[in-house]
């Protein structure tokens, strides 16, 4: 294929402000280009691999992901060096504007080749998924210890409430003992709207969906904090639906669940509560936000009039803590009867 020489090379008749046209463009280009990797070479990971896996799941994910960008790159680059081949090679030159270029009928061996070729690729992007899905979708019956911890997700309007079986209840942040499978069960409240829990180390995404349960799980290979976010827009204070999963060594965490069933602890469930229900519209020291400032206010000492708006909602704040236990209500008056918040 010979390539010729763009033609404002060849003619110098042609006229200077073209050629300046051409050099705006290009600059345009590269301009565009750099602004649009700047954030990929800002982020720690580059921006387009996904965070490194810390489960089998994600590992799973991980690898799907990558498997199918070799594809992904590949049929990019083809393609869009043959647009621009084709463009520069079969340009109009001299030729009169509406006069109709060479016309080009059947290439059999060129039609075999660009058939075949996507079957074959979706065949093995498709073996591949089907090989990593068990991995992916099905939860371990035990760890090596033998052991599998079950939690209950809530995702409402704006944080996420996990329960263990021994019935002990934590906002936002779920703590979990390393090497030991978790499983969740994902749901939202009747009267709530569809949140979405998404812990990228620890594997996808899965809806929290009113009135029906989905199920996730992980199993981290090692203790430390494992972010996330609610990955479903659900109002204003989506952004502020973080999540994160503190998975410590086993032993440790059977002594905070001990720890946090007995009574003493509630103040530490009324602390989670104030940041992850309340803060979140009426700010960390109840200075108002997207709700109004609730600092000084007589409800929050009243135990009775607290729990009422909690548990019902006023106005425009939905019911927050409806279907709460005694303990919640309990843990949330103590914890602000010994921490008013000061409006400052
Ligand atoms: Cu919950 Cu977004």
């Amino acid at each position: 294929m010979r390539v010729e020489l763009p033609t404002g090379w060849r003619q110098a008749s042609r006229s200077r402000s073209s050629f300046r046209w051409e050099l705006r463009l290009l600059t345009t280009g590269v301009l565009l280009l750099a602004l649009l990797s700047a954030p990929a070479a800002l982020a720690d990971n580059g921006g387009f691999t996904p965070v490194d896996p810390a489960s089998p799941n994600a590992e799973g994910i991980r690898d799907t992901f990558l498997f199918v960008s070799i594809f992904i790159v590949a049929v990019f680059v083809l393609v869009e060096a043959l647009l621009v081949a084709f463009v520069w090679r079969y340009r109009r030159q001299r030729r009169n504007r509406f006069e109709d270029g060479a016309q080009i009928h059947g290439a059999t061996s060129l039609e075999l080749v660009w058939t075949v070729g996507p079957v074959v690729i979706l065949f093995l992007i498709g073996a591949f998924v089907f090989i990593e899905l068990p991995g992916i979708a099905n939860i371990p019956s035990a760890g090596a210890s033998g052991d599998r911890l079950e939690v209950r997700v809530t995702g409402r309007q704006f944080y996420w409430q996990y329960e263990y079986p021994n019935g002990v209840v934590a906002i936002d942040t779920l703590r979990a003992p390393a090497g030991v499978p978790v499983r969740l069960e994902v749901t939202a409240p009747d009267e709530d709207v569809i949140h979405s829990w998404w812990i990228p180390a620890l594997g996808g995404k899965i809806d929290a969906i009113p009135g029906t349960t989905n199920e996730t799980w992980f199993e981290a290979e090692r203790p430390g904090v494992y972010e996330g976010q609610c990955a479903e827009l659900c109002g204003l204070e989506h952004a502020k639906m973080l999540a994160s999963v503190e998975v410590l060594p086993a032993d440790e965490f059977d002594a905070w669940l001990a720890e946090r069933a007995s009574a003493q602890a509630s103040v530490e469930l009324g602390a989670e509560e104030w940041e992850g229900v309340c803060a979140k519209c009426h700010g960390l020291s109840g200075e108002g936000g997207i709700a109004p400032r609730i600092a000084g206010s007589p409800v929050l000492a009243d135990p009775q009039a607290l729990e009422e708006i909690v548990r019902n909602g006023r106005g425009e704040m939905p019911a927050v803590g409806s279907g709460w236990t005694e303990e919640q209500m309990k843990a949330l008056a103590t914890y602000l009867r010994e921490n008013p918040p000061d409006g400052q």
